[in-house]
């Protein structure tokens, strides 16, 4: 294990050194004041491991029980009729393929939820694409040029929001001393922040923290959003991928709505089904009246259209048509429920193997969050001591993708924390 650490270190300063004889050969260049970035993924340093044993628990995408990418069978399913078809590869309109968007709207909304009516909606390429086309809409359009995320968010939040020229500012939401939700804080927040500001929500699966209200808690958020007339806009990249169940998993859109907010929502398709690659998503945002559903579909077109013209269309026909077929759908909403309990069960033997070796901490937090990730509690050093002596990679802030535990590597795995965590 060292020994290949060891190499991976030598490889990475050698790749470092080529860079910068390459950058002093041509410091006279057009783009000599280019600074050099921080590195935006963590998997080289497990792609350069050569242990076979390694554990990649950083990646946000599903893996089975080998460990291995999945593509669902309700997909496979899909892309076989589609092929069939023998259709064409014409442009779709700047809001994309009207089939799929309106499945991703009732999925989202609820069936004959009368949200549908008035909801402006369009394709988007994937969840981040959604967040990126809302991030323009809303700083060209709402009036507070500024939206506040939870401490901590998704990584990418910041910048996607940041890029599109709004002000980024934090609301209080995970607790370090109880691994959960800081719930008073987060009131407290949402009820200190200027009137009509804009708030965005984990729709369920927060990602990283796995820490998500309860139905009470939503429901307090909702009036205490509502009391202060702000705005709320949900994050939902991991609609089933929480309980298994789908119209659950919504209970907070579903909720906020009900309630009357008039809500904007960015929906991924890569988790639940497994498109990770085809980028499929959708961005919708809620008008007061047809007058207004106009004007905003309007705004929205006038938005995409510059940005990337219009979106690819394999990935959302087969969303399209795993939404849209009766059985097929029934088959993906049991693909989802598996997937989501895989990764229960390996919440649960990652907890018992680490009870089992006498670990004295208290590790109820890893089966009481929800979702692909478990914010294991341990600190950079501690993260850090897992890649180089164990080859468990995840992020630093101790985050780890349940996704990639296996019953082959929990064992290992709960050695490895145990041994770095006691
Ligand atoms: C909270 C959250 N939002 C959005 C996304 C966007 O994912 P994608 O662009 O792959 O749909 C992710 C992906 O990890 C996420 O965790």
């Amino acid at each position: 294990m060292l020994p290949a650490f060891r190499a991976a270190t030598r490889q990475a300063a050698a790749r470092r050194a080529s860079t910068i004889t390459f950058q002093a050969a041509r410091a006279g260049s057009t783009w000599a004041n280019v600074p050099q970035g921080p590195p935006v993924c963590i998997t080289e340093a497990f792609k350069a491991d050569t242990f076979d044993q390694k554990i990649n628990l950083g990646v946000g995408a599903y893996r089975d029980d080998q460990g291995k990418p999945y593509v669902l069978p309700s997909v496979r399913a899909a892309e076989d009729t589609i092929i069939s078809k023998r259709l064409n590869k014409e442009y779709l309109g700047i809001t994309g393929l009207p089939e799929f968007t309106k499945a991703a709207a009732e999925l989202a909304y609820g069936k004959g939820s009368p949200a549908l009516e008035r909801l402006v909606i369009t394709q988007s390429i994937s969840g981040t694409g959604a967040l990126r086309i809302a991030a323009a809409f809303l700083s060209r359009f709402h009036p507070s040029g500024k939206i506040y995320i939870p401490t901590p968010s998704w990584a990418n939040h910041k910048a996607v929001f940041s890029d599109a020229g709004l002000k980024v500012e934090q609301y209080r939401y995970y607790d370090k001393k109880t691994i959960g939700l800081d719930f008073e804080g987060m009131l407290a927040d949402i009820k200190a922040a200027p009137k009509g500001s804009m708030f965005l929500f984990h729709a369920c699966a927060h990602n990283p923290t796995g820490v998500d209200p309860t139905v009470e808690q939503w429901k307090e958020i909702s009036d205490a959003v509502k009391a202060q007339g702000h705005f709320a806009f949900f994050d939902m990249a991991y609609q089933g991928f929480a309980s298994g169940d789908t119209d659950k998993d919504a209970f907070a859109v579903r909720y906020f709505v009900e309630q009357g907010h008039d809500i904007c929502l960015a929906q991924s398709f890569a988790k639940n089904m497994g498109l990770y690659g085809e980028r499929v998503g959708a961005f919708s945002i809620l008008a007061s009246s047809a007058e207004e559903k106009k004007r905003i579909d309007s705004q929205v077109k006038i938005l995409i259209r510059p940005m990337y013209s219009n979106p690819p269309l394999h990935g959302a026909r087969i969303a399209a048509e795993i939404l849209n077929t009766p059985a097929l759908n029934q088959q993906w909403l049991g693909e989802v429920k598996d997937m989501a309990d895989r990764i229960i069960t390996m919440r649960a033997l990652l907890k018992e193997n680490l009870e089992k070796l006498g670990s004295a901490h208290d590790w109820s937090h890893i089966t009481s969050q929800i979702g692909m990730f478990a914010y294991t509690g341990l600190d950079p050093p501690s993260m850090d001591k897992l890649a180089k002596e164990y080859s468990v990679y995840a992020t630093k802030d101790g985050r780890i993708s349940v996704a990639g535990i296996t019953s082959g590597n929990v064992g290992r795995l709960a050695e490895a924390i145990y041994k770095v965590k006691g």
